[in-house]
């Protein structure tokens, strides 16, 4: 089985760990990046920015001429761009929506599109903090919890078709994103943690492996937390 994989923002952090994994298992495998090209080994790199939907468009149609239709599809690409409600602007609201949610949609329509013999999976990755929110991340927790609504409504429309959408809920995982925090949220994180620790990229990468594979296909629609216990107290 070697099967059409998509991992938006798989140049670094946990998307390049998902994308290396799949590739690991003998997947073939696309990723989008921004800026260079990453040249990993045995991954095709496309250009593509997902807030702009001829950018997703085009993207896909190069990934369909190397690897065939997507049949994986992990909406992974986010940004963050914290500030208190009172200095948060308008730019940085957008920016983090149009990326989180607005790019989880582009991606997931234009994956639908085209036909899947087999059925599909399509996996987003959200935060633990989408059900509880986090001080001075209004627009990050907003748009986390959308992706969320997203799902939920996709998985009902696309199950006639075989393809089940779940998100994924990461706790801290140890990345740019999260090397970015100041010291006192980062303890606040860990403290919040009953295993204590961060979590790292490959530790998600195993979960969405899992949702991807024969094992889970009769898991859909669920938002499943991989926090090392954070949210055990809410859910
Ligand atoms: N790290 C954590 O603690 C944590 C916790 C919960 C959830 N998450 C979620 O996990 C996902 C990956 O996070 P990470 O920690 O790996 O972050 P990261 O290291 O900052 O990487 C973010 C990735 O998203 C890409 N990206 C951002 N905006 C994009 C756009 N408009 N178009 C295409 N790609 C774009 C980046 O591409 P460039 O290299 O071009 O910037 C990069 O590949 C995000 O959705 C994040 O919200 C992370």
């Amino acid at each position: 089985m070697s099967r059409s994989v998509l991992v938006t923002g798989g140049n670094r952090g946990i998307g390049r760990a998902i994308a290396e994994a799949f590739r690991d298992a003998g997947e073939k495998v696309a990723i989008t990046y921004r800026k260079e090209d990453p040249e990993i080994p045995g991954i095709l790199a496309v250009r593509c920015d997902v807030t702009d939907s001829r950018q997703v468009d085009a993207a896909f149609d190069e990934i369909e001429a190397r690897h065939g239709n997507v049949e994986i599809l992990v909406a992974n690409a986010g940004v963050t761009a914290d500030n208190m409600l009172e200095d948060m602007s308008d730019e940085a609201f957008r920016h983090v929506y149009d990326t989180n949610v607005g790019g989880t949609f582009y991606v997931a329509r234009r994956a639908s599109a085209a036909p899947m013999p087999d059925g599909g999976r399509i996996i987003a990755i959200s935060s633990a903090i989408a059900p509880y929110g986090a001080y001075g991340q209004a627009n990050y927790a907003a748009s986390k919890a959308a992706q969320v609504g997203l799902v939920k409504s996709l998985m009902r429309e696309l199950a006639p078709r075989n393809i089940t959408v779940n998100a994924i809920l990461p706790g801290p995982i140890q990345t740019d994103m999260y090397d970015d925090l100041s010291d006192e949220v980062k303890a606040g994180h860990i403290a919040s943690v009953p295993l204590g620790r961060c979590g790292q990229p490959a530790e998600i990468a195993g979960v969405v492996t899992f949702l991807a594979s024969p094992q889970a296909t009769f898991v859909n629609g669920v938002a499943l937390p991989v926090d090392g216990g954070a949210l055990g107290h809410l859910i």
